[in-house]
C-alpha cells in the first residue's frame, strides 16, 4: 500500500505551529466508555467506523458539531456517529480536540458502540442512531478528585448550586451552551461552570438533560470540580477558569493562519486514516492466517510447560487481586502493579486492556524472543500470563518512579542535579543502542518517552515496555493509543508515512534528552511554554545554549558539557532520518570527550525553506526528499522487529 501526501501541505508546519501558538483546546478525557457487545462483522464495521470519521472530519472544527451514518464501502453495516465541541473552543482548537478524540476512540473498537468525552469535545459511535437520546445506562459523574479545604463548605455549595443552575437554564435560550461564574472571597473561592448539549437534542431534550447533569454536579460539591458526562449533554464546575472568555468560537487575533492548519490538518487524519486502514489490512491478514492454522491446541501445551508462564492465580495473589493500593501507575496499554511473589521476590504486572488471547500465539513469541534481551537500562521482562480472563505480563520491578514523575512533578522539592540527569541520558542512550543494535534482533521501541524510562533508586535509566509493538502493532488498540498518546515524541516520517526505523527511537530520544536538560515536556498543545524543540533551536542558532538549561539548576553544571548534551539532542531531532546519528554514535558522543559532535543541519520541525518553499531550492529543503526509502519491507506495521 502506497499513500501518497500533497507536497506543498507539510505536517511539520502544523506540528511546529500547534506547537507554539494555539491556544488550548482542552484535551484532558474526561471517561473513555466502551460497550463490551462486540461486533459480529469486525472488519466491517471497521471499515464503516473509518468512513463515519472521516466524514464527521470534513464538517467539524469550522461547525462544532456533526454527525454521519456510514456503511463503509459496500457493506451494509452502519456505523452512526456524532462531534460536538464546547461552543467557546475556537475552530482550530475544535479540530484538533476532535483529533485527539478520534485517535483515542478506535480502542474500543470492534466495540458496537463507545464513546469517549474529552474537556472540549465529544465524540461517540454506534450500531444504530443514537442522535436524539438524551440519557442512558453509561451516564456517569466524576467528582473531583480534590476535596475543598479551608472554606467554608455550606457556602461552596450554594455557590456550585447557584452557578450550574444558571448554567442550565441559560442554555435553553442560547443554542445549548452557556457558562456562568461566581467570584471567590475570603467564604469561598470562584465558581467556573459550563453546560453543553448536543445539537442534535431538541431544546426540551436539553433542558432536561442539563437539569439532570446539574443535579448530579450538586452530589460532588464538596470536590473543587466535577463533571457531569451524560448521553446528550456535558456539565462541569471547576474552582479554575477553564472555558475560553472570548466564547463563541472566534480565532483571536494572533493565531496562524485557520486555513492553513486546516488544510494542513487534513492530512494529519490522512495519516491517521493510513493507520486505521493499515490495522484492518492486517487485522484482515491476520484473520486468514488464523484460519489456516489449526494447531493452536499445541501451543497451548507448550506455553504451560514453559519456565515464562505464570499461573493467573499466583499473579492475582501477589498482587491482592489486584487492589488499588498496589497499582503503581497507568500506561498505554494497561495498567501496573506491584506484586509480591511466594518466595518473597517483588515484581511488576501489566494487566493489559485488551483481550490479547485472540492474538495468543504471537504474544507468547514474542515474550519468548524479548525476555532472552537483558541490558542494565533495560527493565527486564520475565514473563507472563495468558490463559486468565485478562492477559498479564510479569516485569522486573523498578523501584522509584518513571522519569516524567521524577522530572515533571509539581511541588517536586529537590532539584535534580546535572550529573543525575547526564548518568541518565547516557543510561538510556545505552538501553536503547543496546536495543537497536546489541542482540541478535532489532528492536525498535517505538515509544520512547520521558515515562517509559524508569529511574531506579540508583538513579540508572532502564526503559520500560520495549520489544511487544510488533505483537500489538496487529491490534488497533495498542497502534492508535500509540500514535496518538506520543504526538510530542513521533518522528515526523513515521507519523507522516508510517516509516519505522531506528531513526524513530533516535528522534523520540532527543526529545527525551531537551526535556531532561530544559527542565520541561515538549508540550505539543500548550501556547504559553511553547515547543522546547523550537526554543532549543532558537538558542543554538544565537550560540547560546547554555542559556536553554533548566533554570533551576541555576549554574551548577558544566556549560560546554550541557551545551554538547543539548546539540546531540538536537542532532537526533533533525527533521530528516538519514541526518540522525545512530544511537551507538549517540552513546559515544555522549561519553567520549574527543569524539566530534556535528553541528545539526537543520532545525526539529520549523525549517524556513518548508514555509517557504521558493525561498530556495529543493533539493534539500523538502524534509521529506533526503529520507531513506522504507526498510526492508514496505509494510510499517511489520518492521519493528526484525532478525538480523
Ligand atoms: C470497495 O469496493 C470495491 C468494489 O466493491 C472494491 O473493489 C474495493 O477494493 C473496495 N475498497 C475497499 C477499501 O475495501
Ligand atoms: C447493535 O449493538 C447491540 C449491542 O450493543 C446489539 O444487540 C445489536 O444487535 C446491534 N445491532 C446491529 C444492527 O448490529
Ligand atoms: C428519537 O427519534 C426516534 C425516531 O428517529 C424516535 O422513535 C424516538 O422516540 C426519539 N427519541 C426521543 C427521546 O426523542
Ligand atoms: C444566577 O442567576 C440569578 C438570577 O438571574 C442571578 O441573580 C445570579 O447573579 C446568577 N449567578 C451567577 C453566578 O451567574
Amino acid at each position: 500500500m502506497h499513500l501518497h501526501f500533497p507536497g506543498k501541505l507539510n505536517l511539520f508546519l502544523l506540528l511546529n505551529l500547534v506547537g507554539i501558538s494555539l491556544s488550548d483546546p482542552r484535551i484532558n478525557r474526561a471517561a473513555l466508555i466502551c460497550d463490551p457487545s462486540r461486533s459480529s462483522n469486525a472488519a466491517a464495521f471497521i471499515q464503516s467506523f473509518v468512513s463515519a470519521m472521516e466524514s464527521l472530519n470534513k464538517q467539524i472544527g469550522p461547525s462544532p458539531f456533526s454527525t454521519s451514518v456510514s456503511s463503509g464501502n459496500s457493506s451494509t453495516v452502519r456505523v452512526y456517529a456524532l462531534a460536538q465541541c464546547m461552543n467557546d473552543l475556537s475552530p482550530t482548537d475544535c479540530l484538533l480536540c476532535f483529533a485527539e478524540c478520534r485517535t483515542k476512540l478506535p480502542a474500543c473498537l470492534p466495540s458496537n458502540s463507545a464513546r469517549i468525552f474529552l474537556d472540549g469535545c465529544f465524540l461517540r459511535y454506534d450500531n444504530y442512531s443514537f442522535f436524539n437520546e438524551s440519557f442512558g445506562g453509561d451516564d456517569l459523574t466524576v467528582c473531583g478528585p480534590n476535596k475543598l479545604l479551608g472554606f467554608s463548605t455550606s457556602e461552596f455549595k450554594r455557590r456550585v448550586e447557584d452557578v450550574v443552575r444558571n448554567v442550565s437554564l441559560g442554555a435553553v435560550g442560547n443554542g445549548g451552551f452557556c457558562v456562568a461564574e461566581r467570584e471567590g472571597d475570603v467564604a469561598a473561592p470562584a465558581v467556573y461552570a459550563l453546560g453543553q448539549c448536543w445539537r442534535s437534542l431538541s431544546m426540551g431534550s436539553c433542558k432536561q438533560c442539563l437539569e439532570k447533569a446539574a443535579e448530579e454536579l450538586r452530589g460532588c460539591s464538596d470536590a473543587v470540580e466535577a463533571r457531569a458526562l451524560i448521553t446528550g449533554c456535558y456539565m462541569r464546575y471547576s474552582t479554575e477558569n477553564f472555558y475560553d472568555e472570548g466564547g463563541g468560537g472566534g480565532d483571536g487575533g494572533g493565531r496562524p493562519n485557520l486555513a492553513v492548519i486546516l488544510a494542513i490538518a487534513s492530512s494529519v487524519f490522512v495519516a491517521m486514516m493510513f493507520v486505521s486502514f493499515g490495522v484492518y489490512v492486517a487485522h484482515n491478514k491476520l484473520s486468514k492466517r488464523r484460519k489456516e492454522r489449526k494447531d493452536l491446541g499445541r501451543l497451548s501445551t507448550t506455553l504451560s510447560k514453559s519456565c515464562l508462564n505464570f499461573k493467573y492465580e499466583v499473579l492475582e495473589k501477589a498482587t491482592d487481586y489486584f487492589s488499588p493500593s498496589m497499582k503503581l501507575g497507568q500506561g498505554g496499554s494497561g495498567s501496573v502493579y506491584k506484586g509480591v511473589l511466594h518466595d518473597g521476590t517483588i515484581v511488576a504486572v501489566k494487566r493489559l486492556f485488551f483481550n490479547t488471547r485472540q492474538w495468543v500465539d504471537e504474544f507468547f513469541n514474542e515474550v519468548n524472543l524479548i525476555s532472552g534481551i537483558q541490558h542494565k537500562n533495560l527493565v527486564g521482562l520475565l514473563g507472563c500470563s495468558i490463559e486468565g480472563p485478562e492477559s498479564l505480563l510479569v516485569y522486573e520491578y523498578v523501584p522509584n518512579k518513571s522519569l516524567d514523575q521524577f522530572l515533571f512533578e509539581k511541588n517536586k522539592t529537590q532539584v535534580i542535579s546535572w550529573q543525575q540527569r547526564y548518568k541518565i541520558i547516557v543510561g538510556a542512550a545505552e538501553g536503547l543502542a543496546f536495543l537497536h543494535e546489541g542482540s541478535k534482533f532489532r528492536i525498535i521501541h517505538r515509544d520512547i518517552k520521558s515515562s517509559n524510562i524508569l529511574v531506579d533508586e540508583k538513579l540508572e535509566a532502564k526503559i520500560a515496555d520495549f520489544g511487544l509493538a510488533r505483537c500489538f502493532s496487529h491490534d488497533k488498540t495498542h497502534l492508535s493509543t500509540g500514535i496518538a498518546g506520543t504526538l510530542g515524541y513521533m518522528a515526523p516520517e513515521y507519523l507522516v508515512r508510517g516509516q519505522l526505523t531506528e531513526k524513530a527511537d533516535v528522534y523520540s530520544f532527543g526529545v527525551l534528552v531537551l526535556e531532561v536538560i530544559c527542565g520541561r515536556k515538549n508540550s505539543v498543545y500548550a501556547p504559553q511554554s511553547g515547543s522546547i524543540l523550537q526554543s532549543v533551536w532558537e538558542h543554538f542558532k544565537s550560540n547560546s545554549l547554555a542559556e536553554a538549561v533548566d533554570q533551576g539548576l541555576r549554574d551548577n553544571f558544566p556549560a560546554r558539557q550541557a551545551s554538547n548534551v543539548l546539540q546531540i539532542g538536537l542532532l537526533c531531532t533533525q527533521a530528516s532520518a538519514n541526518l540522525r546519528p545512530s544511537m551507538s554514535t549517540v552513546v559515544r558522543m555522549l561519553t567520549d570527550d574527543d569524539h566530534p559532535i556535528p553541528l545539526p543541519m537543520q532545525p526539529p520541525f520549523l525549517n524556513t525553506n518548508v514555509i517557504n518553499p521558493d525561498a530556495s531550492s529543493k533539493s534539500s529543503s523538502s524534509p521529506f526528499s533526503p529520507s531513506p526509502p522504507p526498510s526492508s519491507s514496505s509494510d510499517p506495521i511489520t518492521t519493528t522487529f526484525e532478525p538480523r
